[in-house]
């Protein structure tokens, strides 16, 4: 497409989904069957830390048991070969967007295989289970909790995602259901700046009604579509 050179593309847990992820919304969603306020709220840690440490330690372990799907290999191929610039967004916290290959990637709500050390802030890439309390690599504290944004934290790298908003010429929503902001809110600010808008979802999002089109079906279905569409 000759008049665009900018992309962001935002991902949400639909991508995941048919790499065998539970997606949060959903029927049989993470959201059904745990209570965000238990295991995805600072206050929740702060009470009850071995129910969260558990939660985030069956999502480590099943990350790694799975691989990524054609969708997220389409958005790899597009990585690789658009010349100009482009941002995946993602609100997903599993590593499938750099298993597929990519590398112009953002994780806006954190990363499960990365632990995040309350003492010293330090970051460390991490594959193992964080119940047992293991020490810090770095500070020696036992004071490490997933590094994942929790409801009521900021979410990572904000200026460096409307710096990107604002530059770009076409904006593209995979697999999120627009429940969640500040993510929900990208796509108007995208248009209000003059970008164009699509959204690739199975339904309709809460936030359909802001792009100026909607394509509904499986991400390995239409990522790959559209990622050809880009590429001529
Ligand atoms: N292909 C395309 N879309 C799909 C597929 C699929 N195979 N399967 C599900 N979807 C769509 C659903 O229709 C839904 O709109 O993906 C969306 C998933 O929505 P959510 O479960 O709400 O996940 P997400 O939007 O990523 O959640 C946002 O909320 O819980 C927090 O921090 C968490 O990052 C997460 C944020």
């Amino acid at each position: 497409m000759e008049s665009i050179r900018n992309i962001v593309v935002l991902t949400g847990a639909g991508i995941s989904a048919e790499s065998g992820i539970d997606t949060f919304r959903d029927a049989g969603g993470l959201w059904e069957q745990h209570r965000v306020e238990d295991v995805a709220t600072p206050e929740g840690f702060a009470r009850d830390p071995q129910l969260v440490q558990r939660f985030y330690d069956a999502r480590r372990e099943a990350v790694q048991q799975v691989e990524p799907n054609p969708a997220h290999d389409a958005l790899a191929l597009l990585d690789r070969q658009w010349e100009g610039e482009l941002l995946i967004v993602t609100q997903n916290v599993d590593d499938l967007h750099e298993r597929a290959g990519a590398s112009r990637v953002l994780h806006m709500h954190g990363e499960l295989l990365s632990a995040l050390c309350s003492a010293c802030e330090a970051r460390h890439k991490w594959s193992e289970p964080l119940l047992g309390q293991p020490a810090c690599p770095g500070c020696g504290e036992q004071a490490l909790r997933p590094d994942v944004v929790w409801f009521g934290e900021m979410p990572y790298e904000m200026d460096r995602i409307y710096a990107a908003l604002r530059r770009a010429d076409l904006f593209v929503s995979i697999g999120t259901s627009g429940a969640v902001y500040p993510a929900a809110g990208f796509v108007r600010d995208a248009r209000e700046m003059g970008a164009r808008t699509l959204e690739l979802n199975l339904e309709r999002s809460e936030g359909s009604y802001w792009f100026e089109e909607s394509r509904q079906g499986r991400a390995s279905k239409l990522v790959p579509e559209w990622v050809a569409e880009m590429l001529g």
